[in-house]
């Protein structure tokens, strides 16, 4: 079995209350929950930003975001390079990765596992990922490193997964997004015999979801959003597992992107290291019910629950936090 790597606790991120980091999602989670099954995307997506960006506003942090809501001119708020927090220039820096809302049409639709989710790190630890597709393969912990790779096909993945965890291939479960895109993918898994979870939407939950034997999902195959692949590597660090990423361009003007953000080698092969390294926070809370999380519940007494999750990769610790709130 591969060994645990000791990571070495941030100091930078020790003065930062881990536990407040939920208030950020608990406030865009709530936001969000009022839109839930509108059929308005924008409206939740645009409730639960807001909410998000108050909230940092909040902390005694001097934050930037790295990967957020889009470039400067795409969006007015929670931009990539935007300054978050309460106390710039005083208070620690951090690298902030967010999606205050993981699955816009999911809560427009009522669908599960939408999450506001948020990573943070010490500057530089984060990959500043751009917005384009990412092919994303990941497994959970307990399995010899290098179980899984990029370069092998679906196939061979799923047979040395197998082979460690000692049943046939076609006992192995695999989560997909429902995409034509994944036709091919959907095939060949099919020819094995394996189980496939489609989700309709929410890679980061069925990333982390290979991390949770409750789920009984082995693997995670496919493409989705790589600033998804950076919030879901973030949770990895944290709780264990492989991953393995790489991006993948439809145009010269997303070859483009990534060149500004720095990246020259377009091919690479991103393992979980190279995405989120170092000592980092993840933190998610529900907005729909899923498999990591509860969604928000608005009660009938005028309270409303929440359940979050936050994480710290040099700890390993995991707190699973509960809120009642009072309704605004
Ligand atoms: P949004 O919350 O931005 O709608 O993203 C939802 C999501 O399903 C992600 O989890 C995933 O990475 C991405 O969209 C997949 O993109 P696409 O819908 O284009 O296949």
């Amino acid at each position: 079995m591969a060994k645990a790597t000791q990571i070495q606790a941030s100091s930078v991120l020790d003065r930062v209350l881990v536990l407040e980091m939920v208030r950020v999602t608990e406030a865009a989670a709530i936001a969000a929950s009022k839109l839930v099954g509108r059929g308005d995307e924008k409206a939740a997506d645009a409730a639960a930003v807001q909410a998000m960006r108050e909230a940092f506003n909040d902390l005694y942090i001097d934050g930037t975001v790295v990967i957020g809501e889009g470039e400067r001119d795409e969006a007015p708020m929670l931009y990539i390079g935007e300054k978050v927090g309460g106390a710039p220039g005083k208070a620690p820096k951090i690298d902030i990765a967010l999606d205050p809302l993981e699955g816009t049409t999911i809560t427009a639709k009522a669908g599960p596992n939408a999450l506001a989710v948020l990573a943070a790190a010490e500057g530089g630890c984060l990959l500043n990922a751009p917005d384009v597709y990412m092919e994303k393969l990941a497994v959970g912990p307990g399995y010899p490193a290098g179980i899984i790779d990029l370069a092998r096909s679906p196939r061979e993945n799923v047979e040395a997964v197998a082979k460690a965890k000692g049943v046939a291939p076609g006992d192995i479960i695999v989560c997909v997004l429902d995409r034509p895109r994944h036709e091919k993918l959907i095939a060949e898994l099919r020819s094995i015999g394996c189980g496939i979870v489609l989700i309709p939407d929410g890679d980061v939950a069925g990333v982390i979801a290979t991390t949770n034997p409750d789920t009984t999902i082995d693997l995670y195959m496919g493409s989705g959003g790589a600033p998804e692949g950076v919030l879901a590597c973030a949770a990895l660090r944290c709780v264990g597992g492989q991953f393995k990423g790489r991006l993948l361009f439809r145009n010269d003007d997303e070859r483009a992107r990534a060149r500004k953000w720095g990246i020259e080698d377009l091919d690479r092969i991103y393992d979980l290291d190279d995405l989120a390294k170092g000592d980092c926070i993840f933190a998610a809370t529900g907005v729909t019910d899923g498999s990591l999380l509860a969604g928000v519940k608005h009660r009938r007494d005028g309270r409303l629950t929440t359940e979050s999750v936050v994480m710290r990769a040099s700890s390993g610790t995991i707190r699973w936090v509960k809120g009642e709130h009072r309704i605004k």
